[in-house]
């Protein structure tokens, strides 16, 4: 945990970018807020999955994707496809078949299937506590300040709604479960537990109400936590890169959606072993890009080509989404014994067939439309020199191939979880 006042820009914005510093409360006031098609409250007590409805899927052709539609009056830019994709060129397989319950097409394709205590949040260092507060504005959303730069994805409300409903997403995912590890007999108990990368601490939130007895603790660069959490909860502001200074070890940590927050997850993994107690579980859940495609669908089509420019841009600022499917190696060579790795795979809309599929289609197309100009914007900007325009222009053509649900993609899912041995 080191002072933010060493903190550098570790990639610099495209030249004509917006670059801002501010206030908190100059970015709760600049901001524009698009409203959220699904936003269900943080902080909340543990939710049924079942009591989740993210859109009504009888009115949804009507209403929960409008808050995109502005964009849409712009023209949908012309696929380029010179030579092999960048998925081709890095060795990179797209169209594997599915690794687990097979997917296959509704013919009907119809989204209306019937089948369907004190908190505190500080930093080691209290000299940096109203810096790290201070969210750096770019391209018109606030990104973290605390080591500026080092992660691509915005930290506003926008972005953490978006969390708050993938959080729901996982829950669905994992039959309402917030983890798979075996940590409710643990052997000595459930006394300590570490949520690395927590974001809105939506998953801590949820796990401390769980187990009210454990002493949690959520970290992230972003202090975007809220002050209401339960009394055996508290969020630091910490880079999980950095070297671990906890004073105690953990009978549990936790980390999700984190395969791009890191140049090098070993060295996470490394931390968490040495800090994981022995009989203690380490546990990681996570989504792999580049998505997959059931059949030729995808070809030729915008979004394939999104696909092969976020591949390239991850790519080539050191941070590799596909590594999610070397995390059960990562956690056998640093150490954990009996490693299990669980497969799942989340539809992009409501193509699918089965009921818990559309569900999970739906939630996910919204997940992925409400994240794209988050996760799109500063990536293409920085790491490949694209201009706002050009990428707003492609998100355009984006939408619409994800909206159509005629594009048979799915995101393969992991949960991988070891012991550390006694
Ligand atoms: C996609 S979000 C996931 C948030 C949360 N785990 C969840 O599933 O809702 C990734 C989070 O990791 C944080 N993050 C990125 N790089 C980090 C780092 N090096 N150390 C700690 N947190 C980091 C980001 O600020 C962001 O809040």
């Amino acid at each position: 945990m080191a002072s933010s006042s060493e903190a550098g820009p570790a990639l610099s914005a495209a030249p004509g970018d917006k670059v801002q510093h501010l206030t908190k409360a100059e970015e709760t006031s600049s901001t524009v807020e698009e409203p959220a098609a699904v936003t269900p409250s943080r902080g909340s007590e543990p939710t049924e999955p079942t009591a989740i409805r993210p859109t009504d899927p009888a009115s949804e052709a009507a209403a929960p994707l409008s808050h995109h539609d502005s964009a849409e009056a712009r023209s949908i830019p012309t696929v380029q496809k010179d030579g092999p994709s960048s998925h081709e060129q890095l060795g990179i397989e797209i169209a594997e078949a599915p690794s687990v319950a097979a997917l296959s097409v509704d013919s009907g394709e119809r989204d209306d299937d019937s089948a369907l205590g004190d908190t505190s949040i500080y930093t080691t260092n209290t000299s940096a506590r109203s810096s790290v507060y201070d969210f750096v504005l770019e391209n018109g959303r606030t990104y973290h300040s605390y080591r500026e730069g080092k992660y691509e994805l915005p930290n506003d409300e926008r972005e953490q709604d978006r969390l708050d409903l993938q959080h729901h997403l996982f829950l669905l995912t994992l039959d309402g479960q917030l983890y798979n590890a075996p940590i409710k007999d643990l052997p000595g108990g459930l006394h300590n537990a570490l949520d690395i990368g927590t974001g809105t601490g939506i998953w801590a939130i949820d796990f401390a109400s769980e187990f009210p007895s454990a002493n949690v603790i959520g970290t992230d660069l972003s202090p975007i936590q809220p002050d209401l959490v339960p009394p055996n909860l508290h969020f630091e502001v910490d880079d999980a890169e950095d070297p671990w200074l906890f004073s105690n070890q953990f009978d549990y940590i936790h980390g999700r959606a984190l395969a791009i927050c890191f140049k090098s997850h070993m060295t996470v993994i490394k931390s968490a072993y040495n800090f994981t107690r022995p009989g203690g579980y380490f546990e990681l859940q996570d989504c792999i890009v580049p998505f997959r495609c059931i059949d030729d669908s995808m070809k030729g089509t915008t979004l394939e080509r999104w696909v092969d420019l976020i591949m390239q841009a991850t790519q080539k600022i050191g941070k590799d989404w596909t590594r999610v499917r070397k995390y059960k190696e990562y956690l056998e060579e640093a150490g954990f014994e009996d490693v299990v790795e669980k497969k799942y795979e989340w539809p992009v809309g409501t193509w699918a067939k089965g009921k818990k599929e559309k569900l999970l289609g739906l939630w996910y197309r919204e997940d992925l439309l409400s994240g794209l100009q988050g996760f799109t914007m500063a990536l293409l900007t920085r790491a490949l020199g694209m201009s706002t325009v050009e990428v707003e222009l492609l998100l355009t053509g984006v939408r619409e191939d994800i909206k159509s649900n005629k594009i048979h993609i799915y995101i393969p899912v992991r949960v991988v979880y070891g012991r550390k041995p006694l």
